[in-house]
């Protein structure tokens, strides 16, 4: 990462330096340039006086050559005078005189005899070794141009004040890459050290260790990270417990009835056993295997529906036909008890849409917890009836009832209320769940409502289907 972000930087850096540092060099350039040349025809122009008095005989060929040599001196620049046919015949430099005589045809010179100044940069390979920066200055007399004075100045001095302009970039770009490598070292330090602690205690976990926790306590995207990172380990864990606290309650549900099996089946093995006790063994054993197998039914059951592969055969029925067709099957239980039963249908036919063969199994497992927990004599009130467009089915019991802390409880896998007495009420703490399961799987809802001693009252809805 840390790498990455520096390359990405140091090239936006150097892109940057090298556009900003080559246009303010061009304009360095430019400046010196006009500078220079305003210097040159500057000294130009006060050559021109001398020039003019020379040609009118005012001051010596001597005097003109001794001016020209001291304003070269100061400005460093080669200074020519030619007359207006483009002839050299004064020059500033003794080393120069070879040139006195000799006629300038270049272009630019021909444009100073026309009446122009001009001031260009280039080569003179004919008389310089290196390129030079020349200024032309026509000199007029009596409104004619007469003479031409021209001024040379190598441009590598130009270039060498232009060094140091070069080195201070330099030196800049050089300070702020090192500056941006530690600022990026420290700030990618500051990113990728938690990625990697989240990095480490991911492995952590994923080894099994699921109490394992990120310390990261920014306010930043990596702390947030952080938050769901830890908050997905906390579901994990919850996760991991229940699959751990699952299957501890499926081995104890199922070595009770195996334990009996088995003391039963050592029993029946004894020669000597009376035809009666037999009788009575075989009929515990067939008891306890049903159980297994109710047991076996009803947690594939829920593992189907909590995986939603179960597939509801959605059917129109009547489900006060439904509720009656339950209550004959328990009859002989609700009769054993003289459990009094009530059933109000405010419209029957009560037609609804839903798996009729889960909804039976929703009703057969309520009726079956109330007559479980309802004392002689109690009673089970089953009502129908529409509300905000729904069926509403209601089976109510006045039985021993609901602890208030058990009430989200009972809905869990496994969940028994009243542990000492579960042993003598049989079941496994399935029903409920599988309840919840199916109305879930329609999109329906249903709750409860109880008080101890006073009885509970399951209420869930379905989708109302129109008459006929
Ligand atoms: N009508 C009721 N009156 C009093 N308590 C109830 C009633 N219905 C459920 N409960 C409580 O809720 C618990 C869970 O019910 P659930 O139907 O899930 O399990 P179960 O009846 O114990 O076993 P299973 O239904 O698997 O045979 C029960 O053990 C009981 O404590
Ligand atoms: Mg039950």
């Amino acid at each position: 990462m840390f790498k990455r972000l520096v390359s990405v930087y140091l090239i936006v850096i150097l892109i940057i330096f090298v556009v900003l540092g080559v246009s303010m060099l061009k304009m360095f350039e430019n400046y010196h340039f006009d500078k220079k040349s305003e210097a040159l025809i500057d000294a130009g122009q006060k050559l021109n006086s001398t020039v003019i008095k020379y040609l009118n005989n005012q001051v010596s060929y001597e005097r003109l050559g001794m001016e020209m040599e001291s304003t070269e001196r100061f400005l460093n620049a080669k200074i020519w005078v030619v007359d207006k046919m483009g002839y050299i015949y004064g020059v500033s430099s003794k080393s120069e005189t070879k040139l006195i005589g000799r006629q300038l045809t270049e272009n630019d010179i021909v444009k100073v005899l026309k009446g122009n100044i001009i001031a260009k940069r280039g080569d003179y390979d004919e008389y310089f070794d290196s390129p030079v920066m020349t200024v032309g200055i026509p000199i007029f007399v009596n409104g004619k141009v007469e003479n031409g004075i021209f001024m040379h100045s190598p441009i590598y001095e130009i270039k060498e004040t232009l060094k140091e302009t070069y080195k201070i970039i330099i030196y800049s770009i050089l300070i702020s890459m090192l500056i941006a490598v530690a600022l990026l070292y420290f700030i990618s330090q500051k990113i990728s050290k938690p990625i990697m602690e989240i990095n480490k205690i991911t492995k952590v976990i994923a080894s099994g260790e699921f109490d394992k926790r990120v310390a990261i306590m920014s306010k930043d995207e990596i702390g947030q990270l952080a938050v769901s990172f830890n908050h997905m380990a906390e579901e994990l864990n919850k996760l991991e417990e229940m699959r751990k606290g699952f299957i501890a309650d499926v081995s104890h549900e199922l070595r009770t009835p195996l334990t009996l099996i088995t003391g039963y089946v050592k029993g029946l093995m004894d020669v000597e056993l009376s035809e009666e006790k037999r009788g009575e063994y075989l009929d515990i054993i067939y008891k306890e295997t049903g159980r297994l197998t109710e047991l076996i039914n009803d947690l594939l059951d829920l593992s189907r529906m909590e995986s939603g592969k179960n597939i509801l055969n959605m059917k129109k029925f009547d489900i006060n036909e439904l509720i009656r067709r339950n209550i004959v099957n328990y009859s002989n239980k609700l009769e054993e008890k003289n459990i009094n039963v009530e059933a109000n249908f405010k419209h029957d036919p009560m037609w609804v849409m839903a798996d009729k063969e889960s909804i039976s199994q929703v009703i057969s497992n309520l009726v079956d917890n109330s007559v479980k927990f309802m004392n002689d004599g109690d009673s089970l009130i089953i009502n129908t009836d529409i509300k905000e467009n729904k069926a509403l089915i209601s089976i109510r019991d006045t039985g021993i009832g609901i602890p208030a802390s058990d009430l989200t409880n009972i809905w869990h896998r496994f969940y028994k209320g009243d542990k000492s007495r579960s042993r003598q009420v049989s079941g496994t703490g399935l029903g409920l769940s599988i309840v919840k399961e199916i109305i879930k799987s329609h999109n329906e809802q249903i709750w409860v409502e109880s008080k101890v001693g006073e009885g509970a009252v399951f209420v869930f809805t379905l989708k109302l289907c129109d008459n006929a």
